[in-house]
């Protein structure tokens, strides 16, 4: 009888000790009702960084849609699962964050530089909560960050969703540009 309820108890603690580990590892993302809270700096620039790139305005006619230097950073679970696996899993967090630019010239030469402002843009995969769209886009501006506000909505479709699903190369995601998670594949054209 004693060893039943020994290897009860000792069933219950595996039990609740996987289930703790699990909601450890994916817990990279938090939903207030339909907001998300804004990731912690501290936190995702701890995490993996997938790519730099730099989308200079005056190369782009001023016309680009998120000028600056843009730092990707995937989790870490959802970025081993891609590298060794080749998906994004449920949970997976990237955010983007674009430090705005301006072009100088200084004693390492000419070239652009980061000016204070930047950009919070994150998206989450999670088939069981965003069941209609899979993922789901929120974008926190300099402006917000300025403010304060570090919860918000997901985006409507049409204004992140719809490039992503019409454009990115691999599950809404420009894997391609992302060396690290894609050695030797990209789609972009250099520029001449
Ligand atoms: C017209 C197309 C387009 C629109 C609209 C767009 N994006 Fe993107 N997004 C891109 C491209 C291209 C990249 C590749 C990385 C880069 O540009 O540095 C990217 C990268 C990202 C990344 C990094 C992960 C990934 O998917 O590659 C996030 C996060 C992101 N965008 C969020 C958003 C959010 C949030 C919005 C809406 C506010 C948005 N995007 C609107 C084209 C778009």
């Amino acid at each position: 009888m004693k060893k039943t309820i020994y290897l009860c108890v000792l069933t219950l603690l595996t039990a609740v000790s996987a289930w703790s580990f699990q909601s450890e590892i994916t817990a990279f993302f938090q939903l207030e009702g339909d907001k998300l809270i804004m990731p912690d700096p501290d936190e995702y620039r701890r995490w993996e960084l997938a790519g730099v790139g730099v989308v200079p305005n005056d190369l782009n006619r001023h016309r680009a849609i998120f000028p600056g230097v843009h730092l990707v950073y995937v989790d870490p679970v959802a970025y081993k699962h891609r590298r060794d696996r080749g998906f994004y899993p449920d949970g997976t967090v990237i955010v983007m964050e674009n430090f705005h630019q301006k072009s100088q010239e200084g004693v390492s030469g000419k070239g652009y530089f980061e000016s204070g402002p930047r950009d919070v843009l994150v998206s989450v995969k999670d088939r069981r909560k965003f069941t209609s769209k899979v993922w789901s886009y929120y974008l926190f501006t300099d402006k917000d960050i300025k403010k304060g506000i570090n919860k918000k909505a997901a985006m409507p479709k049409s204004d992140c969703q719809a490039c992503h699903i019409s454009a990115a190369d691999d599950d809404e995601v420009f894997t391609s540009c992302y060396p690290r998670l894609s050695p030797g594949k990209t789609k972009a054209k250099p520029i001449k």
